[in-house]
């Protein structure tokens, strides 16, 4: 694998991309607790044939499968974002693109699109979205939204759990920076004759720190804010990403947003946070009032995770670093088996559990640790 010469060495990328923040207790919870659930199958149920489709707000989509936005992918592989979103569209798992893209998100549009003629007429379609920090100045967040919806995004994922970037100690001790021309290639545009205030100070700012104090997440934004900030998503679909309560779930119900992603940001931002599965669990009650549609993440990479997501109330999940490893080990043959695979163990996780629909997996068929 080649990297820029200049830039962070083999090493301090594999630590960026897949360690966590502290002691990486939140990261290594995420796996565990999946792997705490257990499932109980149901038989003969007649599973001949499975539709694993499901509905996310006003959009049905194939499989309940989301990639994950994750930062400057091409860290990893050339052109990472778009090499994904074609793979995902050809295989129907629908695609969200981070804010901080290091290909920009007209070309990440035009390769999802091209993924997408493999399904000729087949409905439904996995979808492409795309993931907002909301900056300092608000103008470069409208300006991303604009040029989303121009390019046929069709939802905001909102991330509210980064109103500063987590303390990641492996790239302190890398002292690992993104290399310059992947910080600005998705907001060139926006750059371009705008004056912008260098950043006075690195606190909250971490390795994407931004050169620019405009561009780092603004820590303003709160509940009652938040209504102008969706403003900003100009009639897409919007949802939040990064719930952790049930009280925060109830919070986003009073709000006009299509739904919710319950994570800890893959254990990147407070070490010590409760791991997603747990937290799903934990949050039944307001669950079963909340009428948006909810989606996990966190350390899931096989069908046996998605329908024990599915199975704590979930509509779909998302999933980062399993793809991201594919790609970064085995290149583009080796993401697109992942990929499919896990479509395949998916469909057959559900015929296996006895249901040939999502919907019907019932909570009974999940045994989730006693202490829980
Ligand atoms: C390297 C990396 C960069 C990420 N960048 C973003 C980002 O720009 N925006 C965002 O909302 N989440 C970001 N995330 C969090 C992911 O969207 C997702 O919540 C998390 O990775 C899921 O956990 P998993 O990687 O264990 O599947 C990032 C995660 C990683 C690993």
């Amino acid at each position: 694998m080649e990297h820029p010469g200049h830039g962070p060495g083999a090493e301090a990328i594999r630590d960026y991309y897949f360690g966590g923040s502290g002691a990486e207790a939140t990261l290594s919870w995420n796996r565990r607790d999946w792997d705490a659930i257990e499932l109980v199958p149901r038989v003969m149920r007649n599973v001949s044939r499975v539709d694993a489709a499901v509905d996310l707000g006003a959009r049905r989509i194939p499989f309940p499968l989301v990639v994950a936005p994750m930062a400057y992918t091409s860290l990893l592989h050339p052109r990472a974002e778009a090499v994904i979103a074609e793979a995902a569209a050809r295989h129907g798992v629908s695609y969200c693109l981070s804010t901080r893209s290091a290909v920009p998100l007209e070309e990440v549009a035009e390769a999802f699109r091209r993924g997408l003629t493999a399904w000729g007429s087949v409905r439904p379609r996995p979808a492409l979205s795309f993931q907002l920090y909301v900056m300092r100045d608000h103008r470069f967040s409208d300006s991303l939204v604009r040029r989303a919806v121009d390019n046929g995004y069709e939802a905001i994922y909102l991330t509210v759990d980064a109103p500063y970037i987590g303390v990641r100690m492996r790239d302190r001790e890398n002292s690992f920076a993104v290399p310059e021309e992947f910080l600005s290639a998705n907001i060139a545009q926006e750059l371009e004759g705008w004056v912008l205030e260098e950043s006075e100070t690195r606190f909250g700012g971490g390795v994407s720190s931004a050169r620019f104090s405009g561009l780092a997440p603004d820590p303003t934004v709160d509940w009652a804010g938040l209504g102008d900030v969706i403003a900003l998503a100009d009639g897409m679909q919007v949802f939040l990403k990064g719930v952790l309560s049930g009280a925060d779930l109830s919070l986003a119900g009073e709000l006009p947003v299509t739904g919710v992603v319950v994570s800890n940001h893959g254990g990147r931002q407070l070490d010590g946070s409760i791991s997603t599965a747990r937290a799903l669990h934990m949050m039944a009650a307001e669950l079963r009032e909340y009428q948006g549609a909810v989606l996990v993440d966190g350390a899931i990479a096989s069908g046996a995770d998605v329908v024990r997501a599915l199975g704590l109330g979930a509509k779909a999940v998302m999933v980062g670093r399993h793809l991201a490893r594919a790609l970064y080990e085995r290149g583009e043959e080796g993401l697109d088996r992942a990929i499919s695979l896990l479509v395949e163990d998916v469909r057959v996780s559900l015929a296996l559990l006895g249901a040939s629909r999502p919907e019907m997996i019932e909570r009974s068929q999940l045994r989730v640790p006693s202490n829980w």
